[in-house]
């Protein structure tokens, strides 16, 4: 692990720790990367939106996709650690000496919810950075913006963000919102009666996280929220969307255990905060950081007994929050999470009678269960506002034009990237055919007619993670689409078909992010096509584009000293600003209607298990004095939003 010498140095005494004097150590190391093969479900690296693999977590999903890389090579090979490894080594917790990923057998721990047993679960994660204050500065506001970059390009070449489409304007109310979720940003992971979660755990794994950065300090938003949100509010951002963390809320996760008071009063405080500031805050019940003590005592989100836990979760933060918050949304990219859920390391902590094959199908049809019935308390209960849940990937064109293959691939991409979820829950409360006819029972649970009935219309509006679109191709071999569905074993089973970062002409489609996120391209140009299809198929009366963003090829890379290279992130800035015009004409000619647009995000921050090697910020974060700094990309988005903004 790197060793981190952290200085105490806060905003309020930055003056008097300079830069020079503590950027004595590298940030990140990038491992090398190789390009032939691709191992998405079985590595933490991609669980961000990943290309086909994701919700297909088979002992087989190691895929050869010419467009794809293995970041973490030593997570090349398949998983075959299961709830059966489990039991066999009932005594002992490591369950796979080669991968190494160790966690109690599920359900050998008790219910008990003393602060011993709460001990107990930590030490499951093991050792914990303690952060180097535990207060929060107050600001002095308004923050003087320091002065903006010149322009990037002669105008003749590239206009200034003012100056994009110019006569185009957003609609009365538009959100200008920034991205976080608590696992990335937070820290103080062991701070005011706070639990243990799978992701603090999930770090402390051998190669889960490619620079072995852990969530224990991060940002320290979780104390430098006041300064975090004074720092955006000059930016015209009017709207923060961030996650609350179930283990600040409910340390053992479960309905019956006590709830704490500290992380329900942290939330109020940032809730508070930021309407002051004038930030709207939109709120995540669930991005991703199970309660570890949820999957010790029966398997998280591969058991049904979830449900109930989270829907009392849900009503908790509800109606302590309520009439304060407007936006809200029940889980993160929940496809993305349970894909996560079946791969490494967290394939050891699987529910009895689930195995790697069927754990994400498992995971869906639990979450939908208790995305629905959340839904439903938060209208018996007469909450304030509206919910939804953010979608994640893309509606993709087929590669080849005029294939009826292809466009039955892309077909298939659909309906297992998004359909998924929003089939049942926008059309008609089941799941998407092509699912049923590809996924036995055993995999894919059938909905009853009561299930279906809670998940049917419990949405309010439409959010996509809108991050980037690619074309879709039926697999490249000889049995194309038929072969694979009839063949369990097929490496793209049971999805049948492949992500194309390139058209048929070798062409890119778009501009690459950073080798360390090979599933992201800048593809503004395809950008509203999708928009218009997720409009078609599950229309709303509001959608918003609840993330985008980009990871500036090797930033990640670069050393404190070279700030001035990190701030001057260009493909980021090109990505925002074609990416809004884009958005601009959705609204105006397509006629979508999009209500905000939220840029992932406010801070670098710990991306899983890319860790800080893919930074995703409009601001830098110093990793040793927490100082922040402005990226152009963030008076970019600023001057784009001023013009635009009405
Ligand atoms: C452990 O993981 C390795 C590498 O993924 C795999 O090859 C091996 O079969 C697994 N062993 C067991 C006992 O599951
Ligand atoms: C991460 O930790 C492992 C095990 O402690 C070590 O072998 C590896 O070199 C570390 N990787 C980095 C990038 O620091
Ligand atoms: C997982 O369970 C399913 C359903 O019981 C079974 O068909 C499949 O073979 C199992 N897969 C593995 C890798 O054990
Ligand atoms: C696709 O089909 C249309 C209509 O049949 C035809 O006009 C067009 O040239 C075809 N495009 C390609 C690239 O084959
Ligand atoms: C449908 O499934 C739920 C569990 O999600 C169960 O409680 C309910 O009794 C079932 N309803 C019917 C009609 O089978």
């Amino acid at each position: 692990m790197r060793t981190r010498s952290r200085i105490i140095c806060s905003f309020a005494v930055l003056l008097f720790c300079t830069l020079n004097g503590y950027a004595q150590e590298s940030t990140a190391v990038v491992s090398p990367i190789s390009s032939s093969s691709v191992s998405q479900s079985t590595s933490l690296v991609s669980s961000r939106p990943t290309s086909t693999g994701t919700l297909t977590s088979s002992a087989s999903a190691t895929t050869s996709q010419a467009t794809t890389t293995v970041i973490n090579p030593t997570s090349t090979g398949t998983l075959t650690s299961s709830a059966s490894a489990t039991t066999s080594q009932a005594t002992t917790t490591v369950i796979n000496q080669s991968q190494g990923a160790s966690f109690p057998p599920v359900g050998s721990i008790p219910r008990e919810y003393s602060p011993e047993n709460l001990d107990r679960f930590w030490a499951i994660v093991g050792e914990v950075e303690a952060p180097p204050f535990t207060t929060t500065p107050v600001p002095k506001t308004p923050i003087a913006l320091p002065t903006p970059p010149p322009q990037l390009y002669p105008s003749f070449f590239s206009p200034a963000p003012k100056d994009i489409l110019p006569d185009l304007k957003f609609p009365k109310g538009f959100l200008f919102g920034l991205d976080t979720a608590a696992f990335q940003v937070e820290g103080a992971v062991k701070d005011e009666g706070k639990g243990p979660t799978m992701w603090d755990w999930a770090t402390r794994q051998p190669n889960a996280v490619i620079d072995n950065t852990t969530g224990d300090i991060t940002d320290l938003q979780y104390f430098l929220y006041k300064e975090d949100t004074a720092r955006v509010t000059p930016l015209g951002v009017n709207a923060h969307s961030f996650s609350i963390s179930w283990s600040r809320i409910f340390p053992f996760g479960t309905a019956d255990s006590p709830v704490n008071q500290a992380g329900l009063d942290h939330y109020s405080d940032l809730i508070d905060y930021s309407i002051e500031q004038g930030v709207e805050p939109v709120v995540t019940l669930f991005h991703w950081d199970t309660p570890l003590p949820l999957q010790s005592f029966y398997g998280g989100f591969t058991s049904g007994e979830i449900v109930n836990d989270f829907v009392h979760y849900a009503k908790t933060v509800f109606k302590a929050y309520n009439g304060r918050v407007k936006t809200w949304y029940t889980f993160n990219e929940p496809r993305v999470y349970c894909g996560q859920i079946a791969s490494y390391p967290f394939d050891v902590t699987l529910a009895p009678g689930v195995n790697v094959s069927t754990a994400p199908y498992q995971c869906s049809y639990n979450l939908i269960r208790a995305h629905a019935r959340a839904v439903k308390a938060f209208r018996e209960m007469g909450i304030q506002g509206e919910i939804a849940f953010k979608n994640d990937d893309f509606i993709g064109p087929p590669w080849r034009i005029n294939s009826t293959e292809d466009a039955e691939a892309s077909e298939r991409h659909t309906a297992f990237q998004i359909g998924v979820f929003s089939d049942p829950i926008y059309k008609t409360g089941d799941w998407p055919k092509i699912l049923t006819d590809t996924l036995p029972p055993s995999y894919l649970p059938r909905l009853n007619e009561s299930e279906k009935r809670d998940i049917l219309g419990s949405a309010d509006f439409f959010a996509i993670d809108s991050y980037r679109v690619q074309l879709i191709s039926a697999p490249r071999d000889a049995g194309g689409i038929r072969g694979c569905v009839a063949d369990e074993s097929h490496p793209l089973w049971p999805t049948c078909n492949e992500i194309m970062s390139f058209d048929t002409g070798g062409w890119s489609v778009g501009v690459s992010a950073d080798p360390a996120a090979p599933w992201l391209q800048a593809t503004p140009g395809l950008l509203r096509g999708a928009l218009r299809e997720m409009q078609k198929r599950w229309p709303t009366k509001k959608m918003y584009i609840s993330e985008f963003g980009f990871v500036e090829p090797f930033e990640g890379t670069r050393q404190p000293q070279e700030l001035f290279q990190i701030k001057e992130d260009v493909a980021r800035t090109n990505y925002f600003m074609t990416y809004l015009g884009e958005i601009l004409l959705a609204i105006h000619e397509d006629k979508l209607p999009i209500a905000g647009a939220f840029a992932w995000s406010m801070v670098d921050n710990i991306e899983w298990g890319s860790g800080l090697s893919t930074r995703f910020g409009i601001q830098y974060v110093d990793d040793t004095t927490l100082e922040r700094s402005y990226k152009r990309s963030a008076f970019a988005l600023a001057e784009f939003f001023k013009a635009h903004l009405q």
